[in-house]
């Protein structure tokens, strides 16, 4: 290409309006909220980077393809789409879908995991972490060392720590890991991808000890596409192929179809492991629907079909890792602390650095997100210690390992200027860091507190 730029490898076709509430009225949706950034109105918003998930445009392909869903109950002809297209990339036999992730890794724990068992994972992301918790088990995270250090510049900090793990299973027992788990992308570890050599080494740990792996793979085709551009041996591999390697060295997987499936909504189990399958199959029924349908519309799994075919495209691809890096180096080169690299679906604030008189259990990537919405209705997300941290009685929490904010850009959604003035509203906010102060939270639920907590500044 003659040209440096980028450009987006799709037109405009629909468009939204999306609008700016004034400075009143950001703060008293701030106060309704109890300065939970989830409990805010989507239309309180104009930039919205609370999370990729579900939030991306969908392609007329796919729009046009939802009008050929067929709502058969049983034995749908969309289902049978899906299912090719699913088998086709990951190569598993058994392919259940599901609404949406968590609904798979529900059923994959209640079928795999008992009380007591442990489940390694890189990062576990927030939902998995709480499907394993509530099983009565442990989610114990072994991600690399460089995978903690956020400003390190390195090219796989998704990578799992395998000493770590295999001293995991050692500790814990052989027979107490039914399974380990590896996120790719590491979303809560900064969106940083996974090598192939390292998931290779997983898989070496795993037949070692005669243990399942699976991937928790809502952003393969993301990972896919860093290995090809950082990892020896695959810059002319297709990004369709090195997703089929790394499913290939897994028995199986949980996806959200509402990230790389480029749907609204969806996702699936698919794993090798007849039995496991059949029991999975049996819940299934029991709480999300029959088989061929698994809580989902007939134009649902179309959909899901055609974004799993359409984002293994090597130019949506290098537009979409290109696009989260230039928010990140404007950040960055403003001398604004980031998780570094930038990762796949998402510009990582380091909201520790930038606010060092804000202790953990004051929640400074709280403040942060807070202040980035009342300065510029920008909506990005914790994650800190409301996400992560351990609520103790009477004392300060348990802090989470780093206390970040996420922007998470949805998927073929905002044009360059809309990012740059997020790029805007991120240096002025940062500009007035010393004058930030932490939180408190007045309410809070035993699992997952951070979507429905109420929080009130601190003096
Ligand atoms: C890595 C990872 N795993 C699991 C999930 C859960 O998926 P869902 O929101 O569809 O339940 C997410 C969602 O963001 C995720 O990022």
């Amino acid at each position: 290409m003659a040209y440096k730029t980028i450009i987006e490898p799709f037109r405009v076709h629909t468009v939204q309006a999306i609008d700016l509430p004034d400075q009143d009225a950001r703060e008293a949706a701030l106060i309704r909220a109890g300065f939970n950034l989830f409990g805010l109105h989507a239309d309180e918003v104009i930039i919205d980077l609370l999370t990729d998930s579900g939030t991306g445009a969908m392609s007329s392909k796919q729009w046009a393809g939802m009008m050929l869903g067929d709502e058969s109950y049983a034995g749908s002809r969309s289902f049978y789409r899906f299912e090719e297209v699913v088998k086709d990339l990951t190569g598993y036999s058994e392919i259940i879908p599901t609404h949406q992730g968590r609904a798979a890794e529900k059923i994959l724990f209640t079928v795999a995991v008992d009380e007591g068992d442990t489940v390694p994972n890189n990062t576990h992301f927030d939902t998995t972490r709480a499907n394993v918790e509530y099983r009565g088990a442990a989610a114990v995270d072994c991600v690399c060392a460089e995978g903690r250090d956020p400003a390190l510049e390195a090219p796989f900090k998704g990578d799992v720590d395998i000493e770590a793990l295999r001293a995991t299973i050692e500790e814990r027992g052989v027979e107490k890991v039914p399974l380990v788990m590896v996120t790719v992308t590491n979303n809560s570890g900064g969106g940083q991808p996974v090598s192939m050599g390292n998931l290779r080494a997983v898989r070496a740990v795993c037949d070692e000890y005669g243990i399942p792996m699976f991937l928790d793979a809502c952003r393969f085709a993301e990972n896919a596409w860093f290995i090809k551009i950082r990892e020896e041996g695959y810059a002319d591999v297709t990004p369709k192929a090195i997703a089929q390697e790394m499913f290939s060295i897994a028995d199986g997987c949980t996806v959200s179809a509402k990230k790389d499936g480029l749907a609204n909504i969806g996702g699936f189990l698919a794993l090798n492991d007849r039995e496991w399958a059949l029991q999975a199959r049996n819940l299934l029924i029991l709480t999300e629907g029959f088989p061929t349908y698994g809580g989902l519309a007939g134009y649902d799994l179309e959909a899901i079909a055609t974004g799993l075919e359409e984002v293994v495209d090597e130019k949506y691809l290098n537009y979409r890792i290109r696009s989260t890096a230039y928010l990140a180096d404007t950040i960055h080169e403003a001398g604004i602390p980031t998780v570094r690299p930038a990762g796949g679906h998402a510009v990582y604030l380091d909201a520790a650095a930038l606010l060092p008189h804000i202790p953990a259990h004051e929640y400074p990537a709280q403040a942060l997100a807070v202040e980035l919405y009342r300065a510029g209705g920008v909506r990005g997300v914790e994650i800190g210690t409301v996400m992560f941290g351990r609520a103790r009685d009477g004392e300060p929490d348990e802090p989470a390992a780093m206390e970040l904010v996420r922007l998470a850009i949805p998927r073929r959604m905002y044009t360059q200027s809309h990012i740059d003035y997020v790029g805007e509203v991120v240096i002025d906010v940062a500009s007035r860091a010393s004058e930030m102060r932490g939180y408190r939270i007045v309410e809070q639920a035993p699992w997952l507190r951070h979507f429905t907590a109420r929080l009130e500044p601190l003096g």
